[in-house]
């Protein structure tokens, strides 16, 4: 038998933030399995050992939120720095600041439109193409923010997230465009942003660190032996935050996801590009962005003869590569149908998290969804005997 009141699989933000409030405000016992050989899932992050640079492994991690509640919460387990995000684009040997702003349309045309000038100017380009009648990506764009805009912003880098000529993807995957006219070049519009003081791992170890708590690392639930899920389920309540096709061993098909390829490099000089990502729209340049991890944390003493750069590249996944960016086909969305079925069967197991549900969520939105959880299925569960399901 298990030795807890509550199994979770994965230690990424969902799992670990439901493990914490169950212990502290249920007092259960709680194991968390993790297949990897570290806690925090993919908001893991790490010192880059030769310049002890923070490296966010599974790609750069930036925390925002409008949410009260999530900001208070994520405040019991770290201070945050007041790092604002911003992005810039580097298109034909000229850089740009992201996403499109005034700035970017003044800039790109070479004019000095006041901001009811560029709208006229960017629907005047726009009436091209009917929104309506706008069945692929690329009419889709050219429909909402005019041709010259698309082609130098949007096509190359679109081309290149997604290996596929926007022509042949479909329409519905762009609802807007994001385009500002102001010069305001924040790229989150939310109430609370910036950065963990001293690193995502230390705040996510905090958020482990209870005494009711045991993270049991290289784990992995989908394996036999006595903590596997032939083992467990039915005998312990599970909070289940992998990949949801998996659990049901792939019975109605794989779900589908992009991935990334990271390059990264170590470079003698102090600032490489002097910013911490700059996007490459060109269709030719191979990768998508450029992070230079130094600039995330400005108030830090760094080295100022060494910086980590790690070059972005994007693809579908294949098997056994690591899961990312839903894709979301109508296949995918006929396949998670029939697995959300499947969950709800399946006695004394919840789902979560962005692998169990099949969703991009930020970290906010993981976090929110984790006190959820919590508040909706497990205390009416542990407290009043309510069912599980
Ligand atoms: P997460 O994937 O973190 O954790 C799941 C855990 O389950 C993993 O540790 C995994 O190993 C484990 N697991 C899976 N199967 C298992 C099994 N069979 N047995 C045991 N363990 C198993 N968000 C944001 O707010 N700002 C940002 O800038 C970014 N940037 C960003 C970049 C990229 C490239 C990605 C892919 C994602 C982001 N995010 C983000 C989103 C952020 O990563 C996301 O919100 C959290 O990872 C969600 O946490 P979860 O716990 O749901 O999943």
């Amino acid at each position: 038998t298990v030795d807890a009141d509550l199994v979770i699989v994965g230690s990424g933000f969902f799992g670990l933030t439901v493990a914490r409030r169950c212990a502290d405000d249920l007092g259960l016992k709680v194991l968390v399995l993790e297949r990897r050989t570290h806690i925090g899932g993919n908001a893991y992050s790490e010192a880059e050992p030769q310049t002890g640079i923070e490296v966010h492994r599974y790609g750069a991690h930036l925390f925002h939120t409008s949410n009260e509640r999530v900001w208070d919460y994520c405040n019991r387990f770290t201070k945050f720095t007041n790092y604002v995000h911003r992005v810039f684009t580097t298109y034909r040997g000229e850089v740009y600041p992201m996403p499109v702003s005034l700035a970017t349309i003044n800039q790109y045309f070479r004019k000095a439109l006041t901001p009811a000038q560029a709208r006229g100017l960017v629907a005047e380009q726009a009436a091209e193409l009917d929104t309506a009648g706008a069945s692929n990506f690329e009419d889709k764009a050219i429909s909402l923010i005019g041709r010259p805009l698309y082609e130098a912003f949007f096509r190359g880098y679109t081309a290149k997230q997604w290996q596929t000529d926007p022509r042949e993807l479909p329409g519905e995957i762009v609802t807007r465009l994001p385009v500002r006219y102001t010069y305001d070049n924040r790229y989150f519009n939310d109430t609370y942003e910036g950065l963990p003081v001293d690193g995502y791992t230390a705040w996510l170890e905090r958020l482990a660190d209870h005494p009711n708590i045991e993270v049991r690392l290289e784990s992995d639930f989908l394996h036999d032996g006595p903590l596997g899920k032939a083992a467990v389920v039915g005998q312990v309540p599970v909070v289940y935050t992998g990949p949801v096709d998996a659990y049901f061993g792939n019975a109605e098909g794989e779900l589908t996801w992009r991935t990334l390829d990271f390059e990264q490099e170590v470079l003698p000089v102090g600032d490489f590009q002097g910013t911490p990502v700059m996007n490459y729209a060109d269709e030719d340049v191979p990768f998508t962005r450029t992070h230079e991890f130094r600039h995330f944390h400005p108030e830090r003493s760094y080295p100022d003869d060494a910086t980590v750069v790690v070059k972005e590249f994007s693809r579908f996944a294949g098997r056994g590569d690591e899961p990312y960016y839903p894709v979301n086909t109508p296949a995918d969305r006929q396949r998670l149908l029939a697995y959300r079925d499947l969950a709800r069967g399946e006695r004394g197991v919840l789902f979560g998290g962005r692998l169990g549900t099949y969703k991009y969520l930020d970290m906010h939105m993981a976090i929110a969804a984790a006190l959820s959880m919590v508040d909706n299925k497990l205390v009416p569960h542990f407290r009043d005997g309510a069912g599980l399901t």
